[in-house]
């Protein structure tokens, strides 16, 4: 899929920018601090991932702007669509989406009909970060092939959550330590449903990621990512079926009770789950350099980006904030060659430093503005 045309006012500092892309290659220039990642977040609001990046709506509102109103053409495949998403200043905050003109969308409509996979130097967190990160980094990706998967997502962090208060209350008696096992086959069942979502993708995550990095390291080193979960699924070995997965779930949180009880939190689960990557069998977060956690990070989301295009039969919009700047003559080509069949945004400080010997459209931005150059 591709835009063809965007449009944004108000959003962070972004002050009446209006473009059309090119279908592929589009440099994003500009000096430090006049808007480009601004501009790269404005495209990622319409992926309705919002949640996932952990950025309240209400902050992307310009300082002195009364409103932000972002909007957007693009081509999905098969057809233009137009999405627009704005959100006004004061109490009640009136928010409005409209798909195709049809008003009162939820952010996850958006979810399903446009694609983006970003990369910026932040993503490196994926690697050094908490576990966190790349629990979140699964469950988007593997929401975004599935967004009824989203509902599962929330659902088990509230029953988690439900679990947890009711652990807490059962420490100050108001509640029977047994009253706490009535969350337990809810949340065994999400849990089971979680784990095989993760469990999946990154089964299929894992040779793309090995392919690519291949490439990077000219076949000298090997990165091998696996999922690491508390129901002890293993690659290789057969999946269990989803009621089987639940009553082993429902098994370790009944056997663990007591423990859950003296720390006051529910220990073990899919909230404990995590990617483990090593290359050449050693792992990356200890061993890795900064250029191999670098390229680690870079991998995982142009794996992701390829499996949008295997399973989804769409490419995604790719937008790569600050990282090609860095990176030398060989290791730019490589990346881009990786998406260059793909709608991509780059911002850069200058257009000089990007040689990739392909044709681009330009868009300078100087604070907040889009000038013509
Ligand atoms: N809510 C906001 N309203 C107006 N300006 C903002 C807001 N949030 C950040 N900014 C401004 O945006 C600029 C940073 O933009 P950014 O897109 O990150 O720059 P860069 O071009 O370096 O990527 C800063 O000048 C910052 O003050
Ligand atoms: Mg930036």
């Amino acid at each position: 899929m591709y835009i063809t045309e965007f449009s944004a006012d108000g959003f962070r500092n972004l002050k009446q920018v209006s473009f059309q892309p090119d279908e592929k290659l589009n440099l994003i220039i500009g000096d430090n601090a006049q808007g480009k990642t601004n501009l790269l977040d404005a495209i990622w609001l319409m992926t309705g991932c919002k949640n996932f990046h952990g950025v309240k709506e209400r902050h992307y509102l310009g300082f002195d702007a009364p409103f932000f109103q972002c909007s957007m053409h693009f081509f999905d495949g098969r057809r233009t669509q137009e999405i627009r998403y704005s959100l006004e200043r004061g109490q009640q905050r009136k928010k409005q989406i409209s798909v195709n003109h049809v008003e009162n969308q939820k952010a996850n409509t958006l979810f399903e009909i446009f694609h983006c996979v970003a990369f910026s130097p932040e993503d490196m967190e994926l690697i050094t970060g908490n576990p966190e990160r790349r629990r979140s980094f699964m469950d988007l990706c593997a929401c975004q092939l599935h967004p009824n998967r989203v509902q599962h997502v929330s659902r088990a962090n509230l029953l988690l959550s439900e679990r947890n208060a009711s652990i807490q209350k059962a420490l100050k008696h108001k509640i029977r330590n047994q009253d706490i096992l009535l969350w337990d086959s809810q949340l065994a069942k999400t849990g089971a449903y979680l784990t095989l979502m993760r469990s999946e993708y990154i089964q299929s995550l894992a040779p793309l990621c090995e392919r690519l990095y291949g490439i990077i390291t000219g076949g000298n080193e090997t990165l091998h990512i696996s999922y690491k979960n508390a129901l002890g699924l293993s690659e290789g070995q057969p999946v269990p079926s989803m009621d089987v997965l639940a009553e082993k779930y429902q098994n370790m949180l009944a056997s663990h009770l007591e423990e859950d009880l003296r720390l006051g939190y529910t220990q073990r689960g899919i909230q404990r789950d995590d990617l483990l990557m090593t290359i050449n069998g050693k792992p990356v977060q200890q061993f890795g350099s900064q250029g191999q956690k670098k390229s680690t990070a870079l991998v995982l989301k142009l794996a992701q980006a390829h499996l949008y295009n295997q399973k989804l039969k769409r490419s995604p919009v790719v937008l790569l904030d600050d990282v090609m700047g860095e990176l030398d003559e060989r290791r730019q080509k490589f990346l881009y060659d990786t998406v260059s069949d793909m709608q991509v945004f780059i911002t850069l400080c200058h257009a000089s430093s990007l040689r990739l010997g392909q044709k681009a459209k330009i868009f300078q931005i100087q604070n907040g503005n889009l000038i013509n150059i």
